[in-house]
């Protein structure tokens, strides 16, 4: 049987799975990682609130999270060329991970910006695929921090795996890893290209949204300023700079 988390990581179960002791120290270091995990999911929603009170919008759609199974974590251990004894589960850095799914390109940038400079969060690696995209067409920041976690007898900064993208970025991974899974070998190389084709067309409508946004978001709130909205419903500042050219060409966000 076939199992998947949301990150994709797939375990089979063969029966050949990790003995007690293994076990028994992945529950010693869960409630560890259970609590980097909503430390690190609670700082996202906090600071959502505060852009959406303060700036009127919120930069991120939506938030997920998940503890990598204990099937999993053994598994990877392999994977990655580790022995699968306990001692070797604090070589995953996935053990937990969020994922944080963002409006636009800006946000995604804005939003790390801002968690990685709070107290006690510790970025321990970065790969920025939304500015160096994988060659499948794969985009996202990931981010690897470390937070702080207090148990009753333990403190420590714990790993926690961070993947942020935009609601487009996230579709298409969606589409890609499914299309791994399900789609033979033979018609591997059509898909492929269709889907390198995706992400690029999905690109560049980001940008050209982004830009929009860009700028709708620069205008004064008509309700502040006793109203700028014409009888036809565009909003003066933003339909002059369109015409104008006069929106930022600056490239990706965040560059
Ligand atoms: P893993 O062994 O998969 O954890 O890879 P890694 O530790 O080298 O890290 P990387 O940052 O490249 O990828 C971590 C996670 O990002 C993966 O588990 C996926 O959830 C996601 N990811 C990375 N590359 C791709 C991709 O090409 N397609 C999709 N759909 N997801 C990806
Ligand atoms: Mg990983």
């Amino acid at each position: 049987m076939l199992k998947k988390d949301f990150y994709g990581n797939v375990t089979f179960e063969t029966g050949a799975g990790p003995d007690a002791a293994f076990v028994k120290e992945y529950m010693r270091l869960k409630p560890l990682y259970s609590g980097a995990l909503k430390t690190a999911c609670s700082k996202f929603e906090i600071l959502d609130d505060e852009f959406s009170m303060i700036q009127g919008h919120d930069p991120i759609h939506s938030i997920e999270s998940r503890l990598k199974t204990v099937e999993s974590a053994y598994e990877k251990l392999a994977r990655r060329g580790y022995e699968q004894i306990p001692r070797n589960l604090t070589k995953l850095t996935d053990i937990a991970g969020v994922r944080v799914i963002c409006g636009y390109i800006e946000d995604v940038y804005k939003i790390s910006r801002v968690f990685l400079n709070q107290t006690g969060v510790r970025l321990l690696k970065e790969k920025d695929y939304i500015k160096n995209p994988k060659p499948n067409g794969y985009r996202s920041l990931h981010l690897i921090v470390e937070i702080p976690v207090s148990l009753s007898v333990i403190q420590m900064g714990v790993p926690v795996e961070i993947q942020l993208r935009t609601i487009s970025m996230n579709m298409w991974a969606s589409l890609e890893h499914e299309v791994s899974y399900k789609v033979n070998a033979d018609l591997m190389p059509s898909y492929k290209t269709e889907l390198k084709a995706c992400a690029d067309d999905l690109y560049a409508v980001e940008e050209r949204m982004q830009k929009i946004c860009r700028s709708i978001r620069a205008c004064p709130n008509p309700q502040e300023n006793g109203g700028t909205e014409r009888a036809d419903g565009t909003e003066g500042r933003a339909s002059a700079d369109i015409a104008g050219g006069a929106i930022p060409e600056n490239g990706r966000a965040g560059a």
